[in-house]
């Protein structure tokens, strides 16, 4: 899943200590220079609306005035709702069909040339910015990382090593994929209290217990904000932690992985 094909592009890369973040969202492409050392972000966070239809060609040229207007030349981290192996996407949940089969390789090397560039799954990536600089729950044992968004996206951790590609958003429980019943778009859309809400997300941890009994979940995304409205609600055996970075933890993930040149 990882792609390099610079030589020496990166100037802004020879001490390491800066690469850049995007992340690739269903409404929005986001991205920031981070600083690797201490997860946060340098300068300002810069937000361009997925185009629509949001095919690769559309979503890389994007990412390349993205660039532009951070004015970055070195490295790429780039997370996508999609299942990365060997530089290729091979799922499309929620992101245009188109993506199903993308050699994001060959796709990066025309829309930004010159770059290293790294693409992996969006709640990978979330996952390994907060065993890096959020939540300390995340980096001992056995740990599933959830984030909950348009989809539920997953990342399965032990001792903060990642099992990359798992999509635990799409088990089925009770003849329905998580993330059709339990992710936060659905609880919008239906106009669920955090109550009502709750108990479906109760569902789905109980299944991934049952399966995996991790030593924690954690639960990220933009709703985690409001964990102290729905996460004393879930009634598990698993204790069940808010993930500390939230929204920033995909733009995080996607520079360390570019930085260590990540391609599980
Ligand atoms: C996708 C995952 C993604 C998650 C969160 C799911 O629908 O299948 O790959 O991580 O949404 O965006």
């Amino acid at each position: 899943m990882s792609h390099t094909s610079a030589a020496s592009s990166a100037t802004q890369n020879d001490t390491a200590t800066t690469a850049f973040g995007v992340d690739v969202g269903g409404s929005g492409i986001k991205g920031a220079i981070v600083d690797l050392t201490t997860g946060e972000f340098i300068g300002d966070r810069i937000k361009i609306l997925t185009p629509q239809p949001a095919t690769p060609d559309a979503v890389a040229e994007t990412i390349a005035e993205l660039l532009d207007r951070a004015e970055w030349e070195g490295p790429v981290g780039i997370t996508l709702p999609s299942v990365v192996k060997d530089r290729v996407a091979l799922t499309a949940a929620n992101i245009d069909p188109s993506w199903v089969g993308a050699d994001t390789g060959e796709l990066f090397d025309r829309h930004l040339p010159g770059r290293e560039v790294t693409v992996l799954n969006d709640a990978d990536a979330a996952g390994l910015a907060e065993v890096a600089h959020g939540n300390p729950v995340a980096g001992a044992g056995s740990v599933i990382f959830l984030t909950f968004g348009t989809g539920i996206g997953s990342a399965m951790l032990l001792d903060g090593q990642l099992f990359p590609n798992t999509e635990l958003g799409h088990l089925v429980i009770d003849g329905q994929e998580a993330e059709w019943t339990a992710s936060s778009a659905v609880k919008e859309r239906e106009e669920l209290s955090f109550k009502k809400w709750a108990k479906r997300v109760n569902a789905v941890l109980t299944e991934y217990e049952r399966l995996f009994y991790p030593d924690a979940f954690i639960v990220g995304g933009g709703i985690s904000r409001d964990h102290e409205k729905w996460v004393p609600r879930l009634d598990l055996r698993t204790p069940v932690h808010a993930a500390q970075l939230r929204n920033r933890a995909g733009i995080v993930g996607a520079a360390m992985a570019v930085s260590r040149h990540l391609a599980p």
